[in-house]
């Protein structure tokens, strides 16, 4: 079939997520490899969001390939409640890897499924209803899951499950905790602490948080966040989930982000990066005190995929070409060229507001004037970023484009070659939103 045929009939017959679908255009994709993807008629593009900043260790690994059809002639599914070779094999080979006592895997679907079971783990041990989480935040698609996002996907969703109290983040919207990283860290934490006490801190089970916040900005956190935060949450007996689905397996250019904050979480929520998105799966890792309370206590929670043996042997495969091939490494390397193509456009356009990078976990941020007032409202388009994105699709750069934001998240194989043939098409898209500036 041809791209044409593909779309039509793609549209026709599929509903499309977050979209009318009379208003979507989506790219026919036949082929794939490294960090490039291709049309049936051959069009390549540079996949510089890693598909959904999944693909971590970049498109149709050949030993994951291999991988995957030797999987095919051994046991390809069993129900959750058996005990297989790779179930073994993969949870202590995570049990090594993730930091910490986080040694007990629940295998599920996806991020979602796995933030899903998350809480349900946290109210489980604790005995105490409401969850924490913070407004720039996404945490998945269902329906629990969406009331713990901030992002405005969760609107035409409410008002869903009860039981979550969302706060402002170190780094809110369009306001400041303060100038300096201490004066973030500080002011968030004792606005936090207030808000504890306010919902009473005995009701509170959990708070949930992507230790680098991913789709609704790529924020690093203030120095002294994390660790403070995990301090706040001890005292008041609350457990700390970290939500790595999109931020884990490398792209920080550590295995974890909450690697860089020198703590651990009592739950790690996983996925994408754990099959590099070969096949859909997602892990929750709980502490050994959770694991022991979930030796005698019933955890009420299961899946039909619960552990798929299949999807098994494809991240212990993809897991283990992230590492073999040292592409957390290549991640924290790639960084600083990340980083200087983005100084060089910055000096170079006015319209680009501000970049950064951790690892190979990017955005641009682009403004309509020399105030800094970014190009969109929050939750909202302008022509000029549509007329970016368009120019970045046809000169062969797929990079998800967002309110006023660039993501610039590709594989963790990248080679600095590579990356700057992206930054290329970046520095000429970026021409179209300087010429829209109001001044
Ligand atoms: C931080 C985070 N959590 C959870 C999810 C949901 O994962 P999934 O789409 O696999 O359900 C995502 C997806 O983008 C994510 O970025």
């Amino acid at each position: 079939m041809n791209s044409q045929e593909i779309v039509e009939l793609c549209q026709k017959h599929t509903m499309y997520s977050w979209s009318a679908t009379g208003k979507v255009d989506p790219t026919a994709i036949s082929r794939a490899e490294g960090v490039y993807f291709y049309s049936p008629e051959g069009k390549r593009w540079l996949d510089f969001s890693s598909q959904l900043i999944s693909v971590n260790i970049g498109h149709s690994h050949p030993k994951v390939v291999a991988a995957m059809k030797k999987a095919c002639d051994g046991l390809i599914f069993a129900h959750p409640g058996a005990a297989t070779e790779i179930r073994a094999k993969l949870s202590k080979r995570l049990a090594e890897l993730v930091p910490g006592n986080l040694n007990t895997f629940f295998y599920t679907l996806g991020g979602a499924e796995a933030n899903e079971n998350a809480i349900r783990a946290a109210r489980l041990y604790s005995g105490r209803p409401k969850i924490l989480s913070r407004y720039r935040s996404y945490h998945g698609g269902t329906n629990a899951t969406l009331q713990l996002t901030g992002d405005p996907r969760r609107w035409a969703n409410e008002p869903g499950m009860p039981g979550v109290v969302r706060v402002m983040d170190p780094q809110p919207y369009d306001y400041s905790f303060g100038s300096t990283d201490a004066e973030k860290t500080e002011n968030n934490l004792r606005y936090l602490e207030e808000v504890i006490q306010y919902e009473g801190p005995k009701t509170i089970a959990a708070m949930i948080i992507e230790p680098v916040t991913g789709t609704n900005g790529v924020l690093i956190p203030p120095a002294g966040y994390l660790q403070g935060l995990r301090k706040l949450l001890d005292k008041y007996g609350i457990l700390l989930i970290c939500d790595e689905v999109m931020a884990g397996f490398g792209r920080t250019g550590k295995l974890f982000a909450f690697e860089h904050g020198n703590i651990v979480p009592d739950i790690l929520t996983m996925a994408k990066g754990l099959t590099s998105s070969y096949v859909p799966l997602g892990a929750m890792a709980v502490s050994d005190p959770i694991a022991a309370h979930f030796k005698d206590n019933v955890f009420w929670g299961g899946l039909t995929y619960n552990a798929h043996p299949f999807t098994l042997e494809v991240a212990m495969a993809a897991v283990d070409v992230l590492i073999e091939e040292g592409m957390v490494e290549n991640a924290a390397k790639m960084e600083k060229v990340m980083q200087s193509e983005m100084a060089r456009l910055k000096a170079k356009h006015p319209s680009m507001k501000e970049g950064r990078a951790l690892g190979l976990f990017g955005m641009i941020d682009v403004q309509k004037n020399n105030k800094g007032d970014f190009i969109a409202p929050y939750n909202g388009a302008a022509p000029a970023m549509g007329a970016l994105a368009k120019h970045l699709k046809e000169n062969g750069v797929y990079a998800i484009v967002r309110w006023s934001s660039i993501m610039c998240s590709p594989p963790l194989c990248i080679t600095e070659a590579q990356l700057k043939e992206g930054f290329a098409v970046i520095d000429k898209a970026l021409e179209i939103t300087d010429a829209a500036m109001e001044g």
